[in-house]
C-alpha cells in the first residue's frame, strides 16, 4: 500500500458519528457507529433509505455476539464458528441497548462477521459494531468496487476504503434463528452448507420472516427495463436497442448495443453480475434482456437477484 493507512482516519470518524464506507466480500457497506443513532440516521439520509429498515451489524469477531443478541442458539454459534468471516449473517434476538436506529424498531438484530481484510482491520481497531447497509442508493444495484460507490453518491460519498473488487459479488445469505430457522436470504453461503452444520432449514416464503428490505422488489434493480427470458432472440423486445446478459457468446450477427457473456460458472457470474448489470445500464439501451441461469441450487443467490431485478421493473411498468 501506498500513503499513510486509512484505517486510523476511518476509525476517527465512525468515533466521530461520521460515515464511512468499507469493503466486505460481498458488496460494499455504508457504515456508522451502531450504537449511536443519530450516525445511523446519517445511512438512511445518504441511501435515500425509507425509515425503519433494520441494518446488519458488522462485528470483528463471533466473541462480540452476546454484547448484540440477548440469547444464541447453539445452532447461532455453530454457523458463526463455521462461516465467520463470511458471508453469512444472522438474525438473532437483539440484546437490550441496541438502538431501535438499527433494528428498525423490531426485537431481532443482524450481525455479521465480514472477512474482507481492510473490513476486519476496520472493525479490530474500531472495536465495536458497525451498522451497514450495501452503499448504493435505495432500491438500485449493490457496489461491489470502490468506483461503483462513487457512482452512486457523487460529491456526497463518505470517506472510502477502496479494497479492490469484491469476492463473492453479491449480498450475504441471511438466516434468521430468533425463531424457527428460516433461509430469509440466498447468498453467498448455500443452504446445503448451512444445512451440513445444523440440519433442515426452510426457505422463507415471500413476505414470511422477519422485515427484509431486501426481500422486496424495489432491490437490486437497474434503471433500464429488465426482462428475465429464456433464450434473446426469442423475445419480442429483441432488436437494436437491446443489451443482453447471458451465459453464453452473442449469436452470431448480433445487432444489439451490447451482449455480455458472464459464463457459466455460478461464482464467477455472481462475482460479475452487479458490475455487469451496471454496465449493461449505462449504454443507453431500451431494453436488457437477461437469460435465465439453471435452476441448480449453486445458481439460488443469482437466480434470486435476477428475479427481484426482473419483478422491481415489471413494478415500475405498472406504476
Ligand atoms: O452482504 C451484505 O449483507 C451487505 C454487506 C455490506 O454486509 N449488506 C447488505 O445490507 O446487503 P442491506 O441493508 O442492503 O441488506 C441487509 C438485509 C436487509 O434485507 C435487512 O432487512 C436484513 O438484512 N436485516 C438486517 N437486520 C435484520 C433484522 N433484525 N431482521 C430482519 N432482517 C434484517
Ligand atoms: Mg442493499
Amino acid at each position: 500500500m501506498t500513503g499513510p493507512d486509512p484505517i486510523p482516519h476511518a476509525v476517527a470518524l465512525l468515533r466521530a458519528g461520521e460515515l464511512v464506507a468499507f469493503p466486505t466480500e460481498t458488496v460494499y457497506g455504508l457504515g456508522a457507529d451502531a450504537r449511536n443513532p443519530a450516525a445511523v440516521a446519517k445511512i438512511y439520509a445518504l441511501k435515500g433509505r425509507p425509515a425503519g429498515h433494520p441494518l446488519i451489524v458488522h462485528l470483528g469477531a463471533a466473541s462480540a455476539l452476546d454484547d448484540w443478541a440477548s440469547h444464541v442458539p447453539d445452532a447461532a454459534r455453530r454457523l458463526a464458528d463455521r462461516f465467520w468471516p463470511g458471508p453469512l449473517t444472522l438474525i438473532l434476538p437483539r440484546a437490550k441497548g441496541v438502538p431501535d436506529a438499527v433494528t428498525g424498531g423490531q426485537d431481532t438484530v443482524g450481525l455479521r462477521v465480514p472477512g474482507h481484510p481492510l473490513a476486519q482491520r476496520l472493525l479490530a481497531a474500531f472495536d465495536g459494531g458497525v451498522a451497514a447497509p450495501s452503499a448504493n442508493r435505495y432500491g438500485r444495484v449493490s457496489p461491489t468496487c470502490a468506483a461503483h460507490v462513487r457512482e452512486e453518491f457523487g460529491p456526497a460519498t463518505p470517506f472510502l476504503l477502496d479494497g479492490g473488487d469484491c469476492d463473492v459479488g453479491l449480498e450475504s445469505t441471511i438466516v434468521s434463528l430468533a425463531g424457527e430457522p428460516l433461509l430469509v436470504r440466498p447468498g453467498g453461503i448455500s443452504q446445503a452448507d448451512l444445512e451440513s452444520v445444523i440440519g433442515p432449514l426452510r426457505r422463507a416464503a415471500a413476505g414470511e420472516g422477519p422485515r427484509a428490505p431486501g426481500t422486496t422488489v424495489s432491490h437490486y434493480a437497474p434503471a433500464t427495463a429488465l426482462r428475465l427470458v429464456e433464450r434473446a432472440e426469442r423475445d419480442p423486445g429483441y432488436g437494436p436497442q437491446v443489451a443482453v446478459l447471458a451465459s453464453r457468446p452473442a449469436p452470431v450477427g448480433f445487432a444489439g448495443i451490447l451482449w455480455v457473456d458472464s459464463g457459466a460458472n455460478p461464482a464467477r457470474y455472481a462475482h460479475d453480475l452487479y458490475a455487469s448489470l451496471r454496465r449493461l445500464d449505462w449504454v443507453g439501451a431500451d431494453l436488457i434482456l437477461v437469460e435465465s441461469v439453471p435452476t441448480l441450487p449453486a445458481w439460488d443467490a443469482v437466480r434470486d437477484r435476477l428475479a427481484r431485478a426482473a419483478a422491481a421493473c415489471a413494478a415500475e411498468e405498472l406504476a
